[in-house]
């Protein structure tokens, strides 16, 4: 995996760094900078022979949140001025800034690997954390593709770089970005190399070195225990399909979260093909798996107080001889019968079997995640990610998880209509309805293989799991890790 720049907080940026970011921000109808020290401005001021922020005006620096402007510094070194934004800034706005600057200075001609300090005027622990985490994601790169050399240390400038609330901000951002980055690798791995069965052997490696429990289902354990929906689903495939396990179990843990993952490893739409444009970026619709995992790996090295199980349904979802048809008839993990109304709709089928068997243990909170529906793409569109739940409490839980993270969720009801949709003539439960808000009918099928007892939230993050377009913020091309960030945050508010 490529490796993360080191990051580590400071009072004062060293002198020699090689690169030095500030912020422009927004306050009473001016622009301001913010974070440059005193000394740098005295000197800056002096050499251009004017007010550094007349400079960074007339290259066409703004305020605007992760604009980002790059000027000569002192001695050699290279300034980016960030947008900020509005100056009483929230950690997002943070995070934004950083991931641009450090996208920014990535991209810088070097010979070497360039050092950097972040000046943002972060005080809040939760506006330091967001600068780790924006600068982290930002620096980001799938492969070394680009030549250039990149960012190996960030120092994060702080009057609070002592304090111990601060060390934790630092500790927790590196620990949720190093997460975020593991599944946006996953993501981006094609699937060529990255199937279930070579997924499931990563996920092992993971899960071990973090020190947590792992158990693989191959095809034949999958058979021996009626896993209806991951056998029809990869059967169309000669890369055969697992289920994978990984607990996290902490003394003294008083509430135990379910994870359950989409990992279709490559969706073709089987039987039901997609056209060619659809299908290009399939390689993705293992996001759901990829999130879970690398959260419940955040949430053990944070060492959060709670139980975690996590659950990633491997499959390939092909069209071949073997594959599974329309208007089969199977039988999921735990005896219900479904039948199945499009090959393309595989995910909720490889869900369910995983769903009932999360349940199995009585949880007291069941989270899906999953790179559902094209209907969620279409309502929400491509940075938004739906979440659907039972109940407005457990809405709120992920929303306001959702929130101090940093990631865009809007809710979508499921309707008790749409479970009336799902009726089938020749078993328990038909796999697809018409067209509209087919969103809320995957959400009210998988709704089924869930005890009312259970709380249960399911997130659809079709649309921001890949960004198939130009980098921005912190956000990359390809695989973006949306979700994983929710995941730890909603760990750490339930373990209080
Ligand atoms: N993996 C897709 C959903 C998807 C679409 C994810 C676009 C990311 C971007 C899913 O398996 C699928 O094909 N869903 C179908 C369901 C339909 C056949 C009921 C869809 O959304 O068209
Ligand atoms: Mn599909
Ligand atoms: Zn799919």
């Amino acid at each position: 995996m490529p490796s993360l720049p080191v990051v580590s907080l400071t009072s004062a940026p060293a002198k020699d760094v090689d690169v030095l970011v500030v912020g422009l921000a927004q306050t009473a109808g001016t622009e301001v900078l913010v974070g440059l020290p005193d000394e740098s401005a005295t000197a800056l001021a002096k050499a251009f022979g004017r007010p550094p922020a007349d400079v960074v005006r007339d290259l066409g620096g703004s305020a605007k949140n992760a604009d980002t402007v790059l000027l000569p510094g002192l001695a050699g070194q290279r300034l980016i001025v960030v947008g900020l934004g509005d100056i009483d800034v929230s950690p997002e706005q943070v995070r934004r800034a950083a991931g641009a600057a450090l996208r920014a200075a990535s991209a810088l001609k070097a010979e070497r690997p360039l050092t950097l300090a972040l000046s943002l005027d972060a005080i809040e622990p939760q506006v330091i954390k967001g600068a780790v985490e924006g600068a982290l994601l930002g620096s980001y790169r799938y492969r070394e593709t680009t030549g250039k050399p990149g960012v190996a240390s960030i120092q994060v400038v702080t009057t609070h770089a002592r304090k111990p609330e601060a060390r934790h901000a630092l500790d927790l951002g590196v620990a949720t970005a190093t997460a975020v980055s593991r599944a946006r690798t996953w993501v981006n791995t094609p699937a060529n190399d990255l199937y279930p069965e070579s997924f499931a052997d990563e996920i092992v490696k993971a899960a071990k070195a973090a020190k947590l429990s792992v158990d693989v289902w191959d095809e034949k354990a999958l058979e021996k225990e009626g896993f209806g929906g991951l056998l029809a689903v990869g059967g169309g495939s000669s890369r055969k399909p697992r289920l994978v396990r990984v607990g996290y179990a902490p003394r003294g843990a008083k509430f135990h979260l379910a994870l359950v993952g989409k990992g279709i490893t490559f969706d073709t739409g089987g039987l039901n093909l997609k056209p060619a444009d659809g299908m290009y970026t399939m390689k993705s619709d293992m996001s759901g798996a990829a999130s879970v995992i690398a959260a419940v790996t955040a949430i053990a090295e944070a060492g959060v107080k709670l139980k975690v199980t996590a659950f990633a349904a491997l499959a390939e979802n092909m069209p071949s001889g073997t594959a599974y048809r329309p208007s089969d008839v199977l039988t999921l993990y735990g005896g219900t019968s479904v039948e199945n109304g499009n090959s393309d709709a595989e995910g909720r089928l490889v869900l369910a079997d995983a769903l009932v068997k999360a349940t199995e243990d009585r949880p007291d909170l069941v989270i899906d995640v999953a790179t559902l529906t094209g209907a969620c793409v279409v309502a929400l569109g491509e940075r938004v990610a739906g979440l659907m739940a039972r109940d407005d409490e457990t809405a709120d839980l992920v929303l306001d998880a959702a929130e101090a993270a940093g990631e865009l969720f809007w809710q979508l009801p499921v309707p008790e209509e749409a479970r009336g949709k799902l009726d089938s003539k020749v078993a328990d439960l038909r796999s697809t309805a018409d067209r509209w808000g087919g969103a809320l009918t995957a959400a009210a099928f998988l709704s089924e293989f869930v005890p009312e007892s259970i709380s249960w939230a399911h997130l659809d993050i079709a649309g921001p799991a890949f960004n198939p377009h130009e980098p921005y913020h912190y956000v990359p091309s390809g695989g973006t890790g949306m979700s994983v960030r929710t995941l730890v945050a909603l760990a750490h508010a339930i373990a209080g």
